[in-house]
């Protein structure tokens, strides 16, 4: 049993940047359930959206933002995000990390879909590699960061395993750490904590095509909504227009927006473009757009791709830019400074979330969400291209002030007990285990996509339920592993995307139904 003042799961660059901070005031414990890099955080391409330049201003990035989130952002938290960034990038700046600059020496500004000014801070097209690499050297440091590889968290600790009943879905539940799965040994362990900050980040893998690594199952929105905590707006998820068409290669390899800010442009497969009939901001509209575009688009010509034209640009800008996606389509026999680039978008990012307030806390007593796996109303319906690193900074930051001041009057109860292992057997048919992931991501994927249909998500909903079922039952039965668990994590996250979805009557942003083609009168959050 182990008891730390402060516990934080996940150790993308929400994790590490708040263990950074709270190190300073008490012993802080990472677990984090693969290698210490694996993350999204470690394969973000594009950068930093942040405003350093002299022409750009808070007002421009705020207007983005909110364009972009099709009316659904909370303003204040957009304004909390857009104009605290600049002080907390400078920090993970001071830790090491070095932005491309160019000849005169200023910072080389890329542009995204979204974005009216060159803004985003990036260090090659590997600025996650990057900023993974140098938080972990800080983190390696520090005397009172301990971090835990191939720990794999399993469920909050709440009064609800002190026999306690707790009736509402909201009011007066209380975090204590969590169990997590050594996958060493095979041991559940206890480990309990006066502050939990779950930074477990995203959900890709609910859906078949995605650019999320393996990690990202959702384990931290489903533990919380389990916990009978509250989560937002899950029916937001985010498609990245442009993945690397490689059929077998899973997850997707992303080809960086910050192609198309360079001036890569979108073609049908006779060579025409196409986003002017969508957009007149034509490859680089938001996000949403894009993909709805590029979707209607592979629709209407049965391929499963369009290209991706950057073959303009000088060979010698495309290799100082984008080396390490050169290197990679090379590999499969596409030369980008020649050849068109195949394209098809894929899940990338969830939009909602673990519900949080301006500091980063739950609805959950003690335990704070950081990162992608929260919702602090910044992305609205529709995350702004490299807007998510940025707020991961930010928050760990407000979430860092706040826990710092609340854990001297943090008391945890004396006893806790160990996880209940009784009645369960070593299950002899993990591959079922398999099959029913297979088979939940690929109803996500045909029903509960980038268009959807009342008809789609009542198909999905009907199928997940079969699913639920029987990964439950086996739940029951069975002991623990990362696969079931991951399993049931992703079921629960798709349950609650589909119930979102089917609760939100209108079209917005990332949500775009066939039945409610227009937005609603009124705005309105979705919240479990
Ligand atoms: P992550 O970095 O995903 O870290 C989550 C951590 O939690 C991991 O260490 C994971 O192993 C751990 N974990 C998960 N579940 C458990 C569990 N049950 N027990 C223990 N540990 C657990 N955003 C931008 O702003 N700019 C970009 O350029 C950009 N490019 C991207 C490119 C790609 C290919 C991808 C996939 C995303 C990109 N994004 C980008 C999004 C951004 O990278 C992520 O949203 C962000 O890095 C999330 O950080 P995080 O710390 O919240 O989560
Ligand atoms: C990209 O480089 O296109 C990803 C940026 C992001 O997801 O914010």
């Amino acid at each position: 049993m182990r008891e730390v003042d402060f516990l934080v799961i996940g150790s993308g660059i929400a994790g590490l940047s708040f263990a950074l901070k709270a190190a300073q005031h008490g012993k802080v414990l990472i677990v984090t359930k693969s290698n210490e890099d694996e993350s999204n955080t470690k394969y973000a391409q594009g950068g930093v959206a942040v405003v350093v330049d002299k022409d750009d201003s808070f007002e421009k990035h705020i207007t983005d933002t909110l364009v972009a989130g099709d009316g659904l952002c909370d303003e204040e938290i957009v304004e909390i995000v857009v104009k605290e960034g600049p002080q907390r990038i400078q920090e993970i700046i001071d830790y090491g990390i070095n932005f491309d600059r160019n000849h005169s020496g200023t910072y080389d500004l890329a542009k995204e879909g979204g974005h009216s000014e060159h803004r985003v801070l990036h260090y090659k097209d590997i600025t996650g590699y990057e900023i993974e690499s140098v938080l972990l050297k800080q983190i390696h440091a520090h005397p009172n960061i301990e971090i835990l590889t191939h720990y794999f968290a399993l469920e909050l600790i709440t009064q609800h395993h002190l026999g306690e009943f707790v009736d509402k879905r909201t009011e007066g539940i209380r975090c204590y750490g969590i169990y997590a799965f050594n996958t060493e040994n095979n041991d559940v362990e206890k480990i309990c904590a006066k502050l939990t900050i779950m930074a477990s980040g995203g959900c890709g893998h609910v859906y078949s095509a995605t650019t999320n690594p393996v990690i990202a199952t959702g384990d931290g929105m489903a533990m919380v909504y389990r916990a009978k905590g509250k989560v937002r707006n899950m029916e937001f998820i985010q498609f990245h227009p442009t993945a690397l068409y490689n059929p077998g290669e899973y997850p997707s390899f992303l080809i960086s927006e910050a192609v198309r800010g360079f001036g890569g442009v979108l073609r049908r497969k006779n060579g025409e473009e196409f986003m002017h009939e969508y957009d007149e901001r034509k490859s680089l509209a938001p996000r949403d757009i894009v993909a709805r575009a590029i979707d209607a688009e592979m629709k209407k010509s049965g391929e499963d791709f369009v290209y991706l034209d950057i073959t303009h640009r000088s060979k010698e800008d495309i290799l100082q830019h984008f080396p390490n996606i050169y290197q990679k389509c090379l590999s499969i026999g596409i030369d980008m400074t020649r050849n068109y680039i195949p394209v098809t978008p894929a899940a990338h990012y969830m939009c909602g979330g673990i519900l949080v307030d301006a500091y980063g806390r739950s609805s959950i007593q003690n335990l704070y969400a950081c990162g992608e796996c929260s919702s602090t109303g910044l992305h609205g319906a529709n995350r702004l291209a490299s807007n998510s690193l940025l707020e991961a900074t930010v928050f760990a930051h407000r979430i860092f002030e706040d826990a710092v001041q609340k854990l001297p009057s943090v008391v945890l109860p004396p006893a806790i007990p160990e996880w209940d292992e009784q009645g369960v057997t070593q299950s002899e048919e993990e591959i079922l285990v398999t099959h029913n992931l297979r088979e939940t991501q690929k109803i996500m994927s045909d029903y509960v996509g980038i268009v959807r249909s009342d008809f789609r998500l009542d198909r999905a909903h009907r199928r997940l339920f079969l699913l639920y079922t029987e990964t439950e039952e086996f739940y029951k039965k069975n002991k623990v592993s990362v696969k079931l668990c991951e399993l049931r994590n992703v079921i629960q996250v798709a349950y609650v995307i589909i119930k979102s979805a089917m609760m939100r009557k209108e079209s917005r942003g990332l949500h775009y139904t066939t039945d409610y083609p227009e937005h609603a009168p009124g705005l309105e959050d979705t919240v479990f």
